[in-house]
């Protein structure tokens, strides 16, 4: 028996987590869920919306699956998920993007894995204005950080049969924050000779991912490229609808999805529960579960791939509750 914490989160939050919940109860895993508060909801009650007990449960745990979080836009407090990454120091980011069946898409055999570096860079969130009409945004990159990210990228890529890993920095321009990752990164790539390495400018790996996905296998790189690639990623394999993804420290490992929480399609039954259903797949892993993870991926790629019960962004006609249901008949 595993003890997960298991935030649902707000927007479809609830409704995606809760069809991964149901089709992980029918896998075989025995898994314990400790429903956690977060999000927007208890900041009156709580004074944040990652309060300290959600994050002493999942430092107990050491594993939570989490729906998305709502972060105000230009003000408010600091978002949740930030606060979360960097509180428990879930330093690495791992989104593996893959071609899903029966999604159609303008590129093939698209296997991809982004690490995006998790703790710093322009998502400190120091900012304040010198003066008014002029503000700065500090990125902050340390060498410890960087280190940690490169070693990480090369471990998994060792651990995972991946052939490649491409350093995607701007140091042409940020010759010192953007230029210690990539001196870090070439440090630690000299320790793994047997993985074959590139350094890329940013603007140029953006152009080349959408033009030939194939030429790329594993991407690491700073928090802000981190965030802008996963989505540019997603876009080549149907969107983010489908794109699993971890936070994952020493100590703790927390999955979801790389979508938001859709506040446009919330609460209507429709939103797609692949992403977080994939991203318990990684959970399940994670946990010694292979079997179960086996179950549920087959299951739900045979759902996907006769493209009947699946929600209408993928052409289906079923609802969100609906799909959970047919990867739950197919087990
Ligand atoms: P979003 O990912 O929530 O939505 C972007 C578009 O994709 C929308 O049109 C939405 O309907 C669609 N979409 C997303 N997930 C889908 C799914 N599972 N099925 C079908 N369609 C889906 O991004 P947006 O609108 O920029 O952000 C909304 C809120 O979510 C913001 O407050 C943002 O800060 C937060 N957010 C939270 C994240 C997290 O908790 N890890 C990650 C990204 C955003």
């Amino acid at each position: 028996m595993h003890r997960v914490s298991l935030i649902p989160g707000d927007g479809i939050g609830p409704e995606v987590v809760g069809a991964a919940v149901q089709v992980i109860a029918a896998s075989g895993a025995e898994i314990e869920w400790e429903v956690l508060e977060a999000g927007a909801e208890i900041v009156e009650k709580h004074g944040t919306p990652m309060p300290d007990h959600t994050l002493n449960s999942i430092r107990k745990n050491r594993v939570a699956l989490k729906g998305p979080l709502t972060t105000p836009i230009g003000g408010g407090y600091q978002s949740p998920n930030v606060a979360l990454r960097k509180s428990l120091e879930l330093y690495a980011c791992l989104r593996p993007v893959k071609d899903v069946p029966g999604v159609r898409t303008r590129f093939e055999n698209v296997d991809l894995v982004v690490i995006r570096e998790n703790t710093e860079g322009l998502y400190s969130g120091i900012e304040h204005r010198v003066v008014p009409g002029v503000v700065e945004s500090l990125k902050v990159v340390t060498e410890e950080a960087s280190m940690r990210i490169c070693e990480y990228a090369f471990q998994y890529a060792k651990e995972h049969g991946r052939r490649k890993v491409t350093a995607v920095h701007k140091a042409n321009i940020m010759k010192m924050s953007d230029g210690l990752f990539l001196e870090c990164f070439r440090r630690v790539a000299s320790r793994h000779q047997d993985i074959e390495q590139e350094t890329m400018i940013v603007d140029s790996t953006c152009m080349q991912l959408v033009q030939w996905p194939e030429r790329f296998d594993m991407l690491v790189m700073e928090n802000l490229y981190g965030d802008i690639l996963s989505e540019i990623c997603a876009g080549l394999v149907g969107g983010l609808g489908v794109v699993p993804g971890a936070n994952i420290g020493e100590d703790c490992a927390v999955f979801e999805a790389v979508h938001g929480s859709a506040p446009d399609i919330a609460g209507q039954n429709i939103a797609n529960p692949t992403a977080v259903i994939l991203s318990s797949v990684l959970m399940l892993r994670h946990l010694g579960e292979g079997t179960a993870a086996d179950r549920v991926e087959t299951a739900l790629y045979g759902v996907l791939s006769e493209g009947v019960q699946v929600t209408p962004d993928l052409g289906g006609t079923v609802g969100t509750s609906g799909m959970a249901e047919a990867i739950v008949a197919r087990m």
